[in-house]
């Protein structure tokens, strides 16, 4: 063997396998994992010794709002992407309420465009499906670097809307992909609008109430069975949708949260006020336990962030003019990590919801195991290191995060994608690697 036949050995790390964690070494040969188990170090240019480390497959967020083009004052491609690796992020996907939206062949190009070298870190978007382009979306989302169909059953942040369930059908008619939607009743919430009262931020979930969320979810089974298509529910939020989500799982995958399983309402609320406002809403306290019995009962595929931000003064505005949403992309791994030291998930399982998922659900092509032939995406991470959640840290623009303030048990020390160091103890290491994620499609 000779001395350059891998550029990398990690050495001494704990390594999260799908069926459990081994002491074990990974080479890796011109960005992608080339042997694992017993390998001689003089074979690699490079040694990195990860001793009391483990390391987790590259974690991949599969729902972020980056806000470019059109929105680059609260955040862009780049400075998203960068909250993103310094969170141990490796690949993400982004959703395409941007203005303009992105529901055609050039607003898709435009960004991949944008995030190709510049972003930090491996990225797809969604297409938005609209009225409009339904007929068009068997090519759209077949395009290079596209995750998907996102579908707004409820209005949200933006304009993209299809609230009636023949436009859910026609859009599931023609889609062959996985297409992923947030499953709240525009008819329910417009009725309820005059429950949401000026000034008062804890009526957003009486606004927005459980029923918003499980009568769209009913409708959205219903037309996904009756068109005979796979699909993935964005953001569950209640105790009763997990119960109709556990008899369709053969067609239905299903996100939660971090912040839906750390924070309650209503001390969140009080404590944050409209920095807490998100769609669907922070809930009481019986749906944050039903989402953690569903997590461990198997009926929760992915954890995405739903990172959404908004300056300090927009969220600052009187409700409801405030806009919902929340950062998140850069604390999904380290609330996980603290929700894991407090025993309430297995690393299996933290691997299982953070990557691998994100590969069999959405077939990726290089991404989401520690594998030979697989993108050498890794996170690496020290479940004993406990870090407080500050302001300083937090790359994101908006620069604020609802979790400031909290220490928590687990961190990620390094990012790495396609065998390059990009982040390594909270310094950006090697900048704008980011390049579209392929799928098997
Ligand atoms: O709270 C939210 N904010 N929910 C969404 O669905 C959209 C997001 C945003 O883009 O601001």
């Amino acid at each position: 063997m000779t001395a350059d036949n891998y550029d990398l050995i990690v050495k001494n790390g704990s390594v999260a396998f799908p069926d459990g964690t081994q002491e074990t070494s990974i080479a890796l040969k011109d960005g992608r994992f080339a042997a694992i188990g017993d390998i001689d170090e003089t074979s690699a240019k490079q040694v990195l010794d990860a001793k009391g480390l483990t390391v987790l497959p590259g974690v991949i967020d599969t729902q972020v709002h980056f806000r470019e083009p059109g929105n680059e004052h609260k955040e862009d491609l780049q400075s998203g992407s960068l909250a993103a690796v310094m969170g141990g992020v490796t690949a993400l996907f982004e959703m395409p309420n941007t203005k303009p939206p992105t529901t055609t062949a050039e607003a898709i190009a435009d960004k991949v465009s944008r995030g190709r070298n510049r972003m930090h870190c491996d990225f797809a978007f969604y297409v938005g499906g609209t009225h409009e382009n339904a007929s068009q979306l068997p090519e759209l989302e077949k395009l290079e670097g596209v995750c998907g169909v996102k579908v707004f059953m409820g209005s949200s942040t933006g304009n993209l809307l299809v609230a009636d369930d023949d436009g859910v059908a026609d859009i599931l008619k023609h889609i062959t992909r996985r297409a992923a939607f947030h499953s709240e009743d525009e008819f329910r919430l417009r009725e309820r609008r005059p429950l949401a009262l000026t000034g008062k931020v804890e009526t957003h979930a009486v606004w927005r109430d459980e029923e918003v969320a499980i009568s769209s979810t009913r409708r959205l089974i219903k037309l996904a069975r009756a068109a005979n298509k796979h699909i993935h529910i964005l953001h569950i939020s209640t105790e009763e949708e997990m119960q109709i989500l556990a008899a369709n799982r053969d067609i239905v995958s299903v996100e939660v949260l971090p912040q839906h399983l750390t924070l309650a309402a209503p001390e969140c609320y009080e404590e944050l006020g409209t920095f807490a406002q998100m769609n669907p809403p922070i809930r009481g306290k019986r749906h944050r336990a039903a989402l953690w019995k569903a997590l461990e009962q198997g009926i929760v595929d992915i954890i995405g962030s739903d990172h959404a931000p908004h300056t300090r003064e927009e969220k600052a505005d009187a409700y409801p003019h405030s806009p919902a949403g929340m950062p998140g992309v850069q604390t999904l791994l380290p609330l996980m990590l603290n929700h894991m030291a407090e025993g309430k998930l297995s690393l299996e399982k933290l691997v299982q919801l953070t990557s691998l998922n994100a590969k069999k659900l959405f077939k990726l092509q290089d991404k989401g195991e520690i594998i030979v032939g697989g993108h050498a995406d890794l996170t690496f991470v020290d479940l004993n290191r406990t870090e407080t959640v500050t302001e300083d840290w937090i790359a994101s623009r908006v620069g604020w995060s609802p979790f400031t303030g909290m220490a928590l048990k687990g961190w990620p020390v390094g990012t790495m994608i396609r065998g390059e160091k990009v982040m390594w103890e909270n310094q950006l290491v090697t900048p704008e690697t980011g390049q579209p994620i392929r799928f098997d499609i």
